[in-house]
């Protein structure tokens, strides 16, 4: 894999000094001559003004451990920016099976703990990012021959312990993630919860979820769920079902991981309110917008622009179910993204350049956020 450049907040600043491409005015987002007490408001999460929390991964572990970059929450800029920003956080992958729990005996928070101390000391509510999924779990579980009692014993204690530790600390929890195909059809081959225990698993995650942490609000999550289809048809159908049983289910959430390749999904309001209207929060979670991208390459202006309009539109989605009550963008700067190592000849995602300058989506999000939150047209936010 190329090698990707990183600024420190010192290369920034020495960038700034020298008049090269990171300059002061983008220095991660203040305005050059913005008078003091605007520029600090100068970011998503004032724009947003409380009307809808604005969030970001935060990047660690997963194909970051893979590059040749410091751990990204080592890098002040990236510190600065992720506090100033939004109001937030999502472990991208700190929270995962495979992260916590390096061996049947284990638990490993170094990471998470960070995060939740992060955002206590920034002031921004957590994600949990999951509990019950296919992906990323540890070899000694996936290959452990356990029988059914006692992997039902291991996904509980599991939450126990997890949500326990952070009891009360975390604003919603992404309890199962990503349990259908795009055929909607229940994932009975590659989940190894699934495979073994049944879809009866999934109601009992969620009532040892409630009962570790009664103030989270708990979500089935998943992506190319954005629109009405048949993968986010199956979703409104079992959680219906399980409502009835009278489940302890919140939220229904869409990751949002699009590409200019395919349309936008005009329908994504439609589909939010049809599980608005069950009763239930909804949430955009891992928003990013990919285009095709050789590496070493720039956007052209029309592919910016096309990008900033998807994000907008996203932004403006969310704002306008009522009750959707987050949007997570899944993580910035460029450099972080997960895409170019996923998507061969896809890449720019973010709303921010490896510089920690703003792109065009960043804006789009900003000014939707504003605009919802009757703070457009602020000083602090011309430019
Ligand atoms: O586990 C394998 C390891 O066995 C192998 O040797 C190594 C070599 O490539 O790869 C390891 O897998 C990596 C995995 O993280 C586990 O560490 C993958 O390469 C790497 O791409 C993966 O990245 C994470 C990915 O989830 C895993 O599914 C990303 O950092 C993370 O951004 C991404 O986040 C997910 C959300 O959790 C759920 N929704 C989709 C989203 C994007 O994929």
């Amino acid at each position: 894999m190329k090698r990707r450049q990183v600024l420190t907040a010192t290369a920034v600043a020495t960038a700034a000094t020298l008049g090269t491409a990171a300059t002061a005015s983008a220095a991660p987002g203040h305005g050059e001559h913005t008078p003091p007490g605007l520029a600090k408001k100068d970011t998503l999460a004032w724009a947003a003004g409380g009307v809808i929390e604005i969030g970001s991964a935060v990047a660690g572990g997963g194909h970051h451990t893979e590059q040749d970059y410091p751990t990204p929450m080592s890098e002040e800029i990236y510190r600065e920016t992720l506090g100033r920003e939004v109001t937030s956080l999502s472990a991208e992958n700190q929270m995962k099976w495979d992260y916590l729990r390096p061996d049947r005996e284990t638990f490993d928070f170094e990471d998470a703990d960070e995060i939740m101390d992060f955002a206590q000391q920034h002031g921004q509510v957590v994600r949990g990012h999951t509990l019950l999924w296919h992906a990323q779990n540890p070899t000694w579980l996936e290959e452990g021959d356990f029988s059914a009692d006692e992997l039902r014993d291991l996904l509980k204690e599991h939450i126990d312990t997890v949500v326990g530790r952070y009891r009360g600390r975390i604003q919603q929890w992404d309890v199962v993630n990503e349990i259908f195909t795009d055929e909607g059809e229940l994932r009975l081959n590659d989940n190894i919860w699934l495979r073994e225990l049944g879809p009866g698993i999934l109601a009992d995650a969620f009532r040892w979820t409630r009962a570790a942490d009664p103030d989270a609000l708990l979500f089935f999550n998943d992506y190319n769920v954005d629109g009405v289809s048949a993968k986010s048809d199956a979703y409104y159908a079992l959680i219906t079902e399980l409502l009835a049983e009278g489940v302890p289910i919140d939220g229904f959430s869409t990751q949002g991981h699009l590409s200019l390749r395919y349309d936008f999904p005009e329908d994504i309001t439609e589909n939010l309110q049809r599980f608005a209207d069950l009763g239930l929060e909804t949430a955009i979670t891992e928003l990013d917008v990919r285009m095709d991208l050789e590496e070493g390459a720039t956007p052209t202006e029309q592919q910016l622009e096309q990008q900033a309009d998807y994000y907008r539109r996203m932004t403006e989605a969310a704002l306008s179910v009522e009750g959707c009550n987050s949007l997570t963008l899944w993580g910035f700067p460029d450099v972080y993204s997960w895409v170019p190592g996923t998507f061969e000849g896809e890449g720019a995602a973010t709303v921010l350049w490896d510089d920690y300058t703003r792109k065009p989506a960043y804006y789009a999000v900003q000014d939707a956020l504003a605009e919802a939150s009757g703070r457009a047209g602020h000083p602090a936010l011309r430019r």
